[in-house]
């Protein structure tokens, strides 16, 4: 959400239908929609992330920042996309590392500037470092700047730099940006809803998810590791196209699973403890997340199962609701009453059950939310609620998870002893379409029969 209200200025949104991104280059077709959002009189800056070092002189692969990638395509760091709407000369300006035939033999190609126009669209290109001396003078004549504050310390200091120059040198006579906007409203918003072309990113990235999980499934088997098992999976993941995980694998067997976000994955899988897989491959930037649970042995023991049950139910009763119009929450509302119900039933929370929902007592056992955006980023952006609503209604175009789980963490107070150490999330990936939803993810068993037919197949 912006952190302040929108420029009045900013042209209907109606104007956007003019631009479509089924044809030509999709990246441009954005930046022209995110234009006429932020309107004539604004700037926006989107800038990447640096590069971060991962030990010595190694760094981590570098992963181009996704508000870049989206608008431009470009995947190098260093770099900054100013768009000034309206510009009649050079309403895209990108800022960018020069070529370095030494750097290049090194690390790889560079655009470098004067290739910046034929190979990302850019109307005019500065170095990199000319951003700060620049700036002030591209911003002049604007009356307010969308850009992440707080997100690149060194980056928010060049901005406010030049956001406090380009005012100084107006000194009232010129107008200057006098506010810098969250670009949630403009730029995040577009994100949310996916294109025809993202929805088959989507799509494929979460076919390889699934292949990915189904082989993880096959090759199960009692005294393999669970990094044995993450190896299989994200084997898959990169043979069939993904640059990487798009978040850390979990694969946590025994009360591993009650660890929410358990990565060490260095345990050994026993005969009788269930699996809990979370792992998603991101394939052209586009990422799937997907949680499995299932039993090392191929066999649920009864107490697994009445788990397995519940948060299958809690899981297929929410899908179920998935359609344009139905407000967000109610998804949780759902998994929480199917949850709480059953934990109910089974003795495990005092009811009544509208008390325990009330009361938040689920929370112990059900503890995390019923699920997030997903697109580029794993927890993908775009407002969950907006101004005056207790949450937003689903529209076709837009990708989330569903993911209801159950922990019984041998730690949490008076833990149930037949239950102690299980762990249960079952996670899928939906678009909303026009009358429903499709379930991106289905290539991977859930049933527990199916699970069962499959599980140490290949092992
Ligand atoms: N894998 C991250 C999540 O499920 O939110
Ligand atoms: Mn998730
Ligand atoms: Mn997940």
């Amino acid at each position: 959400m912006s952190a302040t209200p929108p420029d009045a200025t900013t042209e209907p949104l109606s104007t956007e239908s003019a631009v479509r991104e089924s044809t030509g280059d999709m990246h441009a077709a954005r930046r022209a929609r995110l234009m006429a959002r932020v309107g004539a009189t604004s700037a926006a800056l989107v800038v990447a992330y640096p590069e971060r070092n991962r030990s010595n002189d190694s760094n981590h692969p570098y992963r181009p920042s996704s508000d870049l990638w989206y608008l431009t395509g470009f995947e190098e760091p260093e770099a900054a996309m100013l768009l000034l709407p309206g510009h009649p000369e050079h309403p895209f300006v990108l800022f960018l590392r020069e070529r370095n035939l030494k750097m290049e033999i090194w690390d790889g190609p560079r655009v470098g500037l004067e290739r910046a126009r034929e190979m990302v669209g850019a109307d005019k290109a500065f170095t990199f470092e000319q951003l700060e001396e620049e700036l002030p003078k591209l911003l002049a004549g604007r009356a307010s700047l969308h850009y992440s504050l707080g997100v690149d310390a060194a980056m928010d200091d060049v901005v406010l730099k030049s956001y406090r120059k380009a005012l100084r040198t107006a000194r009232g006579r010129a107008r200057a940006p006098t506010s810098i906007i969250e670009p949630g409203e403009a730029l995040h918003e577009m994100r949310l809803i996916k294109s025809p072309e993202e929805i088959e990113a989507m799509r494929r990235c979460c076919e390889v998810s699934a292949a990915g999980h189904v082989r993880g499934m096959r090759v199960t088997r009692p005294g393999m590791t669970e990094f044995e098992l993450q190896a299989e999976i994200e084997h898959v993941f990169r043979k069939q196209g993904a640059r990487s995980p798009g978040y850390p694998s979990i694969v946590g067997t025994g009360t591993n699973a009650c660890v929410l976000h358990y990565i060490e994955n260095r345990d050994t899988l026993a005969d009788g403890d269930l699996v809990l897989v979370d792992a998603g491959a991101e394939v052209d930037y586009y990422t799937g997340d997907i949680t499995r649970t299932w039993p090392v042995s191929g066999e649920f023991n009864g107490y697994q199962r009445t788990i397995y049950d519940l948060v299958l139910r809690a899981q297929m009763e929410a899908i179920s609701l998935v359609k344009p119009g139905l407000p967000w929450h109610e998804l949780h509302e759902c998994t929480v009453q199917v949850i709480t119900e059953g934990l109910c039933d089974l003795g495990l929370l005092e009811g009544p059950v509208e008390k325990a929902i009330e009361d938040k007592a689920f929370k112990k056992f059900y503890m995390h939310g019923t699920g997030h955006w997903l697109g580029i980023d794993v927890h993908d952006v775009g407002a969950y609620a907006r101004e005056g609503e207790k949450s937003r209604p689903l529209e076709a175009g837009m990708c989330f998870t569903i993911e209801p789980g159950i922990y019984f963490h041998p730690e949490v107070e008076n833990c149930p002893t037949d239950f102690l150490g299980i762990g249960v999330r079952i996670e899928d990936d939906i678009l909303v379409t026009e009358d429903g939803c499709e379930v991106l993810t289905r290539g991977v068993p859930k049933e527990p029969e199916e699970i069962m037919e499959i599980v140490g197949k290949d092992a």
